[in-house]
């Protein structure tokens, strides 16, 4: 079911392209780079063993587009977002990204994990983010040519020669950002990147995430369970059902002007429309753990 918000269509908003990344410059708004690949997911279900995680997933995911998924805890998002990385292989139907079945890790296809652990902490920041290049053999003096733009991307060009251990949790999940990054991928897989921050830190990382999306113009899928950060950063955002077996429950269409105006009343129906939806799939989950009747407890203060 595609729902659109009231609000600027999609196919008819300014500068037209329905999901083309643009870039805002003092200009005004240009197209971007264009490297994205495409993704696209038709019947896709992942099982562990008997267990069926998820099943039947349809997505069609544009070159340049960012989608946001959002859905119950432990429904299924991260077992999705890990088999686009190829980490895990669909058990059934198919999962491609331009055209090609995804069949394992790809520098293609970046993966920023939630958790900073995700770096390798005995190399230095410039070290970590050299590291895909470095792997694929490129020259000393092109990996210096990598970091010092990525590092700058993501305003860390003076903690290169850090650890990891050294720096803030925002700063450590800039060095994925920028890891990624340099790999150059078509697709940037984001799983609750933020999500342990603090809540000033997650704002500019938030705005920062936009803006090297918008220059990049790479795909991102953005696993959040936070729904304002969907409506500051996606083109569409998928809503999951609650698992097992879980599937795409509600697609819609964002079509806000970026920078984004939280305050935007467009804005603020989607987010009661948003949480109407994941609500009831989040209910779903809790009367399929037994947890509802606790929580009618707790709520009448017993
Ligand atoms: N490697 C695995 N083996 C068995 N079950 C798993 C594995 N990974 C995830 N699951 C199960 O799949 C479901 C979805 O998990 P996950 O994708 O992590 O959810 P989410 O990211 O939405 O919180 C959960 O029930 C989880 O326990
Ligand atoms: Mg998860």
């Amino acid at each position: 079911m595609t729902k659109a918000i009231q609000g600027i269509d999609k196919e008819t908003a300014p500068g037209g392209g329905a999901v083309a990344a643009t870039t805002v410059t003092a200009r005004g708004t240009e197209p971007a780079a264009g490297r994205g690949a495409a993704l696209r997911v038709e019947g896709a279900g992942i099982s562990f063993g008997d267990f069926r995680a998820v099943q039947g997933i349809d997505l069609d995911i544009p070159a340049g587009e960012f989608l946001c998924l959002l859905g119950p805890s432990g429904c299924g998002k991260s077992t999705l977002l890990s088999a686009m990385a190829g980490f895990i292989q669909v058990s059934e139907g198919t999962l491609t990204a331009d055209g090609a079945p995804v069949r394992g890790p790809d520098p293609e296809l970046g993966m920023v994990f939630q958790s900073s652990e995700a770096l390798f902490d005995w190399l230095t920041v410039k070290q970590n983010v050299t590291f895909g290049p470095r792997m694929r053999g490129m020259s000393r003096a092109e990996q210096n040519g990598v970091a010092d733009e990525y590092l700058g991307l993501v305003g860390l060009r003076h903690c290169a020669d850090r650890y990891p251990g050294q720096l803030s949790g925002g700063m450590r999940q800039r060095v994925q950002i920028a890891r990624v990054l340099a790999n150059e991928p078509g697709v940037v897989l984001m799983d609750e990147p933020f999500g342990a921050l603090d809540a000033q830190t997650r704002q500019v990382l938030q705005q920062e995430t936009a803006r090297i999306w918008s220059a990049s113009g790479c795909t991102v899928v953005f696993v959040t369970h936070d729904i304002d950060e969907a409506i500051l950063l996606a083109d569409r955002v998928a809503v999951m059902t609650a698992g097992p077996a879980a599937s795409i429950k509600s697609l819609y269409t964002v079509d806000l002007p970026r920078p984004r105006d939280e305050s935007d009343p467009a804005a603020l129906r989607l987010r009661n429309q948003l949480r109407e939806d994941i609500g009831e799939e989040v209910r779903k989950a809790m009367r399929d753990q037994g947890l509802d009747d606790q929580l009618d407890r707790e709520a009448k203060g017993a």
